[in-house]
């Protein structure tokens, strides 16, 4: 692609990073905190590069969104447990027509996607990303925001008060053991996002809020290192990845912004804020060179519009067949 300048390139490894962040990936592919482990099938690297297709069948029939909800164990046993939805997420939302998942890459600045994010009947944020100020880049519609546990937990987000959370409907996620065994991972969550779910659920009593079952990471993480050629990170992936493998089972169509970065890539980490690293956009705790490599397969859309729009075109699952 020449003419067009560079664009994402979808075998992406990481002996192509810079010397400091290659050291750290290397870290993270040795570590394995949530344990890990593969069957003798799974670790053999792939031969045969599957084609977009059928890496959307994988994801369509190897990656279930679930939902925690009340009669699940262990939470069935507390008295709490009547605060989690009671219905599986995907019951209660959907199926939507056209949906917009919307990165928080620095890459966002001056983009101008405003309008044509807030045409999607649902648009996706993620984390502590706002709209107030940066509307004409990013839109103003918030349908759902998903969140992970640091971001619950940690001081300087003010989860529980900042008016950021307070619209659309809230999903969360926590790394969790590789086990997804829930009664496990409720012992060892990596921040208390159980505590601070049910302070949030107090507060804000109305509000829609789902916590992801920890299976969905994995089984996701599962795909990704399936289809490289080379072991990627033993963490979960990001919540780009996530939120944008959520939305293909609610919607017909998903375009994602600047997941793989636009002629305005750039190593500003979020639009919203000042602080610059690489890591943001290629991954450092989380595969995420791997993630964009995958969904580079994937994109029906044409590599112009990521060039200009930074935008990637994925089909819901709803509407093809395997
Ligand atoms: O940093 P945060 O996780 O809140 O950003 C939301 C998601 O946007 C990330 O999980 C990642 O998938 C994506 N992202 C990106 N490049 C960046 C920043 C974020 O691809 N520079």
């Amino acid at each position: 692609n020449g003419a067009l300048g560079e664009i994402w390139d979808d075998e992406m490894s990481s002996t192509m990073l810079g010397k400091r962040l290659r050291k750290v990936v290397q870290n993270y592919q040795a570590m394995n905190k949530y344990g890990v482990q593969l069957s003798g099938s799974e670790r053999a690297t792939r031969r045969h590069k599957l084609s977009g297709p059928e890496l959307l069948c994988q994801l369509k029939e190897m990656v279930q969104i679930t939902t925690l909800t009340p009669e699940m164990k262990p939470f069935a046993g507390f008295s709490w447990a009547s605060l989690l939805p009671q219905r599986p997420l995907t019951s209660d939302l959907g199926p939507f027509k056209t949906c917009a998942v919307v990165s928080s890459a620095g890459s966002l600045r001056n983009s101008g996607l405003g309008k044509e994010i807030d045409s999607h009947d649902t648009v996706v944020r993620f984390n502590a990303a706002p709209t107030a100020g940066f509307e004409k880049d990013v839109g103003s519609k918030t349908t759902v925001r998903l969140i992970n546990s640091q971001v619950m937990a940690s001081e300087d987000h003010h989860f529980l008060s900042s008016s950021l959370y307070s619209t659309g409907i809230l999903v969360a996620w926590d790394p969790a053991p590789y086990s997804s065994d829930l009664n496990e991972w409720y012992n060892k969550t990596d921040y208390p996002i159980f505590k601070q779910y049910q302070r949030y659920r107090r507060l804000h009593p109305q509000q829609p809020f789902y916590i992801l079952h920890p299976s969905v990471e994995w089984q996701l993480w599962r795909r990704v290192q399936d289809n490289m050629g080379e072991p990627i990170q033993k963490n979960p992936p990001s919540s780009g990845l996530l939120g944008t493998v959520l939305m293909m089972s609610l919607c017909d169509v998903v375009h994602v912004y600047e997941f793989l970065p636009s002629r305005r890539k750039t190593e500003l980490c979020h639009y919203y804020q000042r602080f610059s690293d690489a890591a943001c956009t290629l991954g450092a705790y989380h595969p995420l060179l791997y993630e964009k490599n995958l969904v580079k397969r994937m994109n029906q859309g044409s590599d112009r519009d990521i060039y200009t729009h930074g935008r990637v075109t994925l089909p819901g699952f709803s509407t093809f067949n395997c």
